[in-house]
């Protein structure tokens, strides 16, 4: 490797600096052209650009807030077209529209000479009725994680999260306080977890064999986001979709029409998964499924949940399945592992939550009476980890 001496104003350090820090190093022309060409960026300059990185869901958030991506969608348009009608200043319109542009959002095309915006793939999944759209994503993490994540280096040292700092509500739960309180967050979070179904579900579905069950109950099941089309893929499974009661009546309302619902293969049960009381029992070629729900919860209360799962486990035949992230929590570098990672950090900072190595997700069945029986790796980032009451038992 080329290293030269570190350039240090007070001439007291030398230690050697590798090619890409060379920051203040002026290559010859045809170099820095050559470099520039291969997109070669010197390390401080990566570093800074990921730094600024702070701003970039704001500006997608501006323009999914003003439809911006709609707009285009039913054709291409300028800057002053777009400002008036979402009545905002053409100029800065204008310039939002070109750092996006640089990042992959939009684009711009020329005709008559006139330069016109168009959507990119990137600003297509942006629209709401886009079968891959991140939309409601993009605002539950803009509105109610963003805030929260400016905590993040006091939750380092703290027993609480970054979003209990951040409310300054020491115990504030995100589900049963926050989302309570908070009925249109609370319809956008469930959307949100339905858009981020889209990423996963067709490998969960497909990669592990659900067949082996005749009913389950989906513990947390929001709106059904994965037990439906799970429904859909096997015809005879029957399902009941456990979660909190306000959840659980706008499901209902949201699910009424539901052929599943119609004939009788889908069924609905309000409780609490920290009170024992509320969980309905399961027998042979059952299982609990947990998608989502262990990651978002400390060990102690995860434990909490599992052991009141397994109470409710009359064999050795029904099963626990968890469909989660995880994380290897090796040097590994992958873009699963950066994807697996970063939703950890989310975790951490709104919940005790996290995402759990395979030593981990062991740990927390051991201590609620269960056991691993296999985790099943998905072409996804998701995994299935599939356990059952512990053989003592
Ligand atoms: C992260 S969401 C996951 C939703 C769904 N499983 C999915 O993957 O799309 C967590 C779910 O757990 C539910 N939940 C939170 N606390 C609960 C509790 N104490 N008892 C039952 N459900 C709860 C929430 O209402 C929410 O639907």
């Amino acid at each position: 490797m080329l290293t030269t001496s570190k350039i240090d104003p007070s001439g007291s350090d030398s230690q050697p600096l590798s090619f890409r820090d060379k920051l203040r190093w002026l290559p010859p022309k045809w170099l820095f052209r050559f470099l520039n060409w291969l997109g070669f960026r010197p390390a401080p300059v990566q570093a800074l650009m990921d730094a600024s990185m702070f701003m970039l869901p704001q500006w997608m958030y501006a323009v999914a807030k003003l439809n911006i991506p709609e707009m285009l969608h039913h054709g291409a348009m300028t800057s002053s077209d777009i400002a008036s009608k979402v009545d905002a200043n053409p100029d800065r319109i204008d310039r939002l529209m070109h750092a996006l542009c640089q990042q992959g959002y939009f684009k711009l095309s020329l005709s008559n000479g006139t330069e016109r915006w168009l959507n990119t793939a990137k600003t297509e999944v942006l629209i709401e009725s886009h079968p891959n759209t991140i939309r409601p994503l993009l605002l539950h993490w803009v509105e109610d994680c963003y805030g929260p994540s400016t905590r993040l280096l006091d939750a380092l040292s703290s027993q609480a999260s970054a979003f209990e700092l951040y409310h300054e509500q020491p115990g504030m739960d995100f589900f049963s306080d926050y989302l309570e309180s908070r009925p249109t967050s609370h319809a956008q979070f469930a959307n949100a977890m339905t858009a981020s179904s889209a990423f996963t579900d067709r490998a969960v579905m497909d990669d592990f064999s659900w067949s082996r069950f005749d009913s389950v109950i989906d513990i947390g099941g929001s709106r059904g986001s994965f037990i439906l089309p799970l429904m859909d893929k096997y015809t005879k499974l029957k399902a009941t979709i456990f979660d909190l009661p306000n959840v659980i009546e706008a499901s209902e309302r949201t699910l009424s029409d539901s052929t599943m619902n119609s004939s009788g293969r889908l069924t609905f049960q309000a409780g609490n998964f920290f009170d024992q009381d509320t969980i309905p029992r399961i027998g042979a070629n059952s299982a609990f499924i947990l998608r989502n729900i262990l990651h978002d919860w400390s060990d102690s209360k995860c434990e909490k949940i599992l052991s009141n799962l397994a109470s409710a486990m009359t064999g050795q035949d029904s099963r626990i399945i968890l469909i989660e992230l995880g994380r290897a929590g090796n040097r590994e570098r992958s873009n699963m592992e950066r994807g697996r990672t970063t939703i950890d950090l989310l975790m951490m900072t709104m919940f005790a939550g996290k995402e759990r190595t395979t030593d981990e997700f062991k740990g927390l069945l051991n201590a609620a009476g269960l056991e691993l029986v296999a985790i099943h790796k998905t072409r996804s980032i998701a995994q299935v980890v599939e356990a059952k009451l512990a053989t003592a038992n």
